[in-house]
């Protein structure tokens, strides 16, 4: 027998109008496919206009999250609305009356899954999130059901489509920050006030939330060393190409027997890396498994459809599995207990440095290099001055060393008269 399940949804904005759109067009397609016919109950939304244009039927409108909750005929609401306060409010009134819920939202889930996945489960209803993430990429649901036999070592994503279009224009058009921004924002891909994506906030949501289902273990988003992409500069991303680097906006990822490290910063990696050819706004999510080895995920991680597909695979799921599925983090009871986080974190590096270009300055910038234990893997002068004493720059690429060693000799370069450090990105393998 076919199964009949009612949603609402909250929130009419894109994910919500491209969630609504599916779900209406597709209706006989997962009746076929699914087994299961999902009605479009209620949609609940201030934004007259947004209905119409829509094609919302009038008695499918509701007034009020009350009357939401209170229909019968709801199993399963969506939020589409986005933050913390009004979607939580409702997200939380959803869970208390035993409605599964499936939300796009990744800053409520980074912040707050624990509180609503502890209502969820006193409510026996589910909390899902897979568009929260990454858009159209199912890497949520690869992370629970299609590489769940592994212990996940490493995950490396380009998670932000804003930041790498940006990057991507200043790495093949070498056009500079300011400009690839104003052109992100013409195409509606960076907003008006762009903070959220280019200074990495978007990545450290999704980070926290991925590694957190990757390594079973609570991942806050405060533990999440963060860097946004407004400081690069278009030099940097030269002299990389010139070498074999492309520059990417990388959430990082990493688990091992000393602890787990995150961190969102710009990153040089290997231009032959799969990484390094992700375009674009698209993203790519890059895992190592201990049975496994290495996969890649990739497709459009943000837009109306792309993740309205996301929100509906989780519908779909919800309605078509009695079994709940709820967070397998060993530190459910306070995210903090019983994990360690690493915060002096170990990488290979990329230095620009301006010095004067005179005899004994190489030396006694290595000098100061190796004195705090790091070991230089190349070292180049870009260009020589015309006049004698006159700035060049100097590129270092560092061995695998500890970040407080490298922030020790940069300290100790930019107070002496040998000159000033001007670009320190991380470098990956
Ligand atoms: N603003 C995000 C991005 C999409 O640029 O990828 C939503 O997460």
């Amino acid at each position: 027998m076919k199964k009949r399940v009612g949603v609402a949804i909250l929130g009419l904005g894109v994910v919500g109008g491209g969630t609504y759109k599916t779900l209406v067009d597709h209706r006989e397609f997962y009746l076929k496919t699914q087994n299961v016919d999902i009605v479009v109950e209620a949609v609940l939304d201030k934004n007259r206009a947004r209905l119409q244009e829509l094609g919302v039927p009038e008695e499918c409108i509701a007034g009020s999250i009350a009357e939401v909750v209170a229909n019968p005929a709801i199993d399963i609401v969506i939020e589409t609305i986005g933050g913390v306060g009004i979607a939580k409010e409702f997200v939380m009134a959803a869970l208390k009356e035993g409605k599964t819920v499936v939300t796009a939202n990744k800053e409520m889930i980074s912040k707050c899954s624990h509180e609503l996945e502890r209502i969820a489960r006193r409510n026996n209803c589910g909390l899902y999130y897979e568009a929260s993430c990454v858009g159209g990429v199912p890497i949520i649901r690869t992370l629970l059901d299609g590489v769940q036999a592994n212990h996940i070592t490493e995950m490396m994503g380009i998670v932000n489509g804003t930041t790498n279009y940006i990057l991507t224009k200043m790495t093949q058009d070498g056009k500079d920050y300011a400009e690839a921004l104003k052109e992100a924002q013409a195409l509606g891909y960076a907003e008006f006030d762009p903070t959220n994506d280019v200074e990495g906030f978007d990545s450290t949501y999704k980070l926290s939330i991925l590694s957190s289902m990757a390594f079973h273990t609570k991942v806050p988003y405060t533990k999440v060393h963060r860097e946004g992409i407004s400081s690069v500069s278009v030099q940097d991303i030269a002299i990389g190409k010139e070498i074999g680097y492309t520059l990417k906006l990388l959430a990082i990822g990493k688990n091992s027997e000393n602890g787990i490290e995150v961190r969102v910063h710009p990153t040089f990696i290997p231009s032959a890396h799969p990484l390094a050819g992700v375009s674009d706004a698209y993203n790519a999510v890059y895992l190592r498994g201990d049975a496994l080895d290495d996969i890649m995920l990739y497709g459009k991680g943000a837009g109306a459809f792309p993740t309205a597909s996301a929100v509906v695979s989780d519908v779909i799921y919800a309605a078509t599995h009695s079994e709940i599925k709820y967070s397998t983090y060993k530190n459910t009871a306070t995210a903090e207990s019983k994990v360690k986080f690493i915060s002096d974190f170990s990488s290979a590096y990329y230095i620009r440095l301006s010095v004067d270009d005179k005899a004994g300055v190489l030396a006694k910038v290595s000098g100061i290099f190796g004195r705090n234990g790091i070991s230089i893997v190349e070292i180049m002068q870009k260009g020589s001055s015309s006049e004698d004493g006159g700035r060049v720059p100097l590129i270092i690429i560092t061995h695998k060393t500890k970040e407080n060693s490298v922030k020790n000799a940069v300290a100790k370069i930019n107070a002496s008269d040998i000159g000033t450090v001007e670009a320190v990105i991380r470098v990956e393998a």
